[in-house]
């Protein structure tokens, strides 16, 4: 069991040393390179806090030079809850717990080309989630954007946070799974579940604007035409909204920690026809996003 972290910390002065390793910031709100921790060895008790202390700070760690075979990213993972089983996963062979994530000139898509948060489509969501990259395109190429969402929340007006805090979304896992990757559904189909459009971080106590272009289909009780009209202008306040992102740039062996409750994510899919190889292992989240 982890500590919590009750309240912010204002761009710029959220802490950069820790008990056991300090970070290097990707911008002053969201993102940071852990320094000199190696994943593959056991982690103290204090390591393990001190990794969700600045987790939950900066909502996005890049550990580099990592060595990590299947097991040790499983443990690394489990250290912070359960692993989770990708809703895609009856279409895999392999280990159900990772998740891999492979383009390459005959790929039809690239998984996570958009912005989104993971598999919001489920009724308790990821809480975070892993990706160690070991092969990037040699071209150069291939980063991820993380956009924070307690900042994207926070730049809204006044009059539009009071309209939207007490709404309702529902997030459907055929709008990726079937309508972009094209797969077959499970037996009772791919999860749907309604969250609130704005959550509370169980662990900060913050407000998140939680809809995302992924998955969220509609808003619950106003017109289809509303509803789009009102998702669509915060997907562009998202994706034009620089101020919000962090980008990282893999090498290889790096492994990059989101926090899934407060981010969502874009990889970018500029490298065709090179490619680019990673796995990852999500945690479960473990309880509904709640207003
Ligand atoms: C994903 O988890 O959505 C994929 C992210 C990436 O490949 O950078």
């Amino acid at each position: 069991m982890f500590n919590t972290r009750d309240g912010q910390f204002d761009a710029g002065q959220i802490p950069t040393r820790y008990r056991t390793f300090e970070v290097q910031s990707l911008t002053p709100h969201i993102g940071a390179e852990v320094q000199h921790v190696d994943l593959g060895a056991p982690l103290s008790n204090e390591q393990a806090q001190d990794i969700h202390d600045a987790w939950l700070d900066w909502k996005v760690l890049v550990f580099r030079d990592q060595h990590l075979d299947r097991d040790q990213h499983k443990a690394f993972g489990r250290r912070f809850g359960r692993l989770h089983v990708h809703p895609m996963q009856h279409q895999y062979k392999g280990d159900p717990e990772i998740l891999t994530v492979k383009t390459t000139a005959k790929s039809p898509y690239t998984a996570g080309d958009g912005w989104h948060t993971d598999v919001t489509c489920d009724p308790v969501p990821p809480l975070g989630s892993m990706l160690y990259v070991t092969e990037t395109p040699e071209s150069g190429g291939g980063d991820t954007l993380f956009a924070d969402m307690y900042l994207a929340y926070e730049l809204l007006s006044d009059p539009i946070k009071a309209f939207l805090d007490g709404l309702t979304a529902v997030h459907d896992g055929a709008i990726p799974y079937v309508g972009s990757y094209k797969s077959t559904p499970p037996e009772g189909g791919y999860p749907r579940n309604e969250h609130p459009v704005v959550t509370r971080h169980p662990g900060t106590g913050r407000k998140i604007l939680y809809v995302n272009q992924g998955f969220t289909s509609h808003i619950v009780g106003l017109s289809r035409a509303e509803s789009r009209a009102v998702l669509d202008m915060l997907y562009r306040h998202i994706a034009s909204t620089p101020r919000l992102w962090c980008r990282v740039a893999w090498e290889p062996n790096t492994l990059t920690f989101w926090d899934n409750r407060c981010t969502q994510h874009h990889a970018v899919w500029d490298y065709y026809p090179h490619s680019r190889y990673g796995e990852r292992v999500s945690i479960l989240g473990d309880r509904r996003p709640t207003a």
